[in-house]
């Protein structure tokens, strides 16, 4: 049986009162749309078709996912409509899943239940909510089976008070969906084309309305507005948290992580609280990060420690480095192993060599640094001279003095000592001290001015 699954993302999102169309609205760094196109994907359908309309030049580039079917849906006239549009798109398959792109908590194996169980040509998913407001509810008979849904604009007060509802995902085979989208009437409180009216036909042709619930009712809430979206945010981090817990991440407090991207860590990782881990995050065996550190893309090997307060983007980290707190580890950096780097340190696009120390106020751009340097506190790469960004080298065992500014380009020897306060605009040669500044002088006979009289 073939397998189509449609995404319904055309709504506006009126209330998240954005200009951004509100499926591109972010969870743990990725569009609410994203959660449900990569969920869909987990059940390897034979197609998947989203629905767009508000914003759906944006919505495609932004996605830009190779793998989808976009139809637009000019006007929202409705869900029933919505999956009408689709249609042409589903030419050949038997089976359509139904999802919604402002659903993203919703998991594939929940997905399964209603796929696996439904036999029929109508398989329904539905929770039961202490507080149903808002969402169509599920009429059932005396005997318990399922006879039609009503949308809350248009149910009474004692269907008001049913707390089985609709999460929206149906499963309908793809030749009866047709005929039943066809005699879909906008007769109703909103004037629109209801999918939900197709389960009263269904029963109507004596087709058994199968029902599947998720493994948890909070996988069917949907985001409407930006409270909903935070809410959803912290459920989603639960998750996330308690799945590092379980493989062996020791997290301060789980309620205090933010992990928008992946995270792949080794053995004994620990991570204090407020550390924020985005894009691909891999960390090696016994591997610390202290509080409120945001790592971005960044690779850090076995044996690391990072302080609090550190920001650290695209950048690799090499086997027993310790870093922080308070440093900034920029793009294109690449700290060998056994580095040091200290506090209000910045590097970028740099190599810093196995052992060496930047332990002070430092920044170091565009430089190749060897094995077991010392860089000196306040020391200054000056790697732009206002138009083109040159490049420093320093040698293996160079020592530089503290509040040196090394003028690129330029490059310092192996074992070469830089006096403190240099300004090195020349090349400074291997195992030799070097000075640039000033001698200093004492004057004899020199005396503090007075105060003058009047
Ligand atoms: C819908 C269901 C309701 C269910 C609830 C669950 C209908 C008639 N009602 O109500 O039973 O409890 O979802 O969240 O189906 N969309 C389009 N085109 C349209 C209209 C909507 O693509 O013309 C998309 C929206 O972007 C959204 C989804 O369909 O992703 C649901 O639409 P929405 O208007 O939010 O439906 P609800 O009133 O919440
Ligand atoms: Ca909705």
């Amino acid at each position: 049986m073939k397998l189509g699954v449609v995404i319904l993302a055309a709504g506006q999102g009126t209330r998240m009162r954005s200009r951004r169309p509100k499926v591109l609205h972010q969870l743990a760094g990725r569009p609410l749309l994203q959660h449900v196109i990569d969920t869909a994907f987990e059940l390897s359908p034979d197609r998947v078709v989203v629905v767009h309309g508000h914003g759906g030049d944006e919505v495609r580039r932004v996605i830009g996912d190779e793998r989808l079917n976009w139809v637009e849906q000019p006007e929202q006239r409705g869900t029933g409509h919505a999956v009408r549009q689709a249609l042409p798109a589903l030419e050949g398959l038997d089976r359509v899943l139904v999802l919604y792109g402002d659903v993203p908590l919703i998991r594939a194996a929940s997905l399964r239940r209603l796929i696996d169980t439904t036999e029929s040509a109508m398989g329904l998913m539905t929770v039961e909510l202490a507080d149903p407001t808002g969402y169509g509810r599920i009429v059932r008979d005396e005997a318990g089976n399922v006879l039609r849904i009503v949308e809350e604009k248009d149910a009474d007060d004692a269907e008001k008070t049913i707390r089985e509802i609709n999460t929206g995902i149906m499963l309908v085979g793809l030749e009866r969906l047709r005929v039943w989208l066809e005699r879909l009437s906008p007769d109703n409180a909103q004037g629109e084309y209801y999918l939900t009216d197709i389960i009263a036909m269904a029963v109507h042709e004596g087709v058994a309305v199968h029902v599947a619930q998720p493994e948890e009712a909070v996988e069917a809430e949907g985001v409407n507005d930006r409270a909903q979206l935070a809410a959803l945010e912290r459920v989603y981090q639960q998750w996330q948290a308690e799945a590092l817990m379980a493989d062996g991440v020791t997290l301060r407090d789980p309620a205090r992580l933010d992990l928008r991207g992946t995270l792949k860590a080794g053995m004994d990782v620990e991570l204090d609280v407020n550390v924020i881990l985005e894009g691909e995050v891999v960390l090696g065996d016994n591997v610390r990060v202290g509080a409120n550190t945001v790592l971005r893309n960044v690779t850090v090997e076995d044996d690391v420690t990072i302080l609090e307060n550190c920001v650290i983007d695209s950048a690799h980290i090499g086997s027993g480095c310790h870093i922080g707190p308070f440093s900034r580890i920029r793009p294109g950096a690449e700290l060998v192993g056994g580095a040091h780097v200290g506090n209000f340190v910045e590097i970028k696009n740099s190599t810093i060599g196995l052992g060496s120390k930047v332990n002070h106020l430092s920044y170091i751009g565009d430089t190749d640094m060897g094995a077991d340097v010392n860089i000196g506190a306040g020391t200054i790469t000056c790697n732009y001279d206002g138009v083109n960004k040159h490049r420093t080298l320093i040698g293996d065992n160079a020592f530089i003095g503290s509040n040196t500014a090394l003028v690129a380009p330029v490059s310092v020897g192996d074992g070469a000592t830089i006096g403190a306060g240099s300004v090195i605009t020349r090349d400074a040669p291997a195992d030799k001290l070097t000075l640039a500044r000033g001698r200093q002088v004492t004057i004899d006979g020199w005396t503090r001015p007075t105060k003058e009289e009047g």
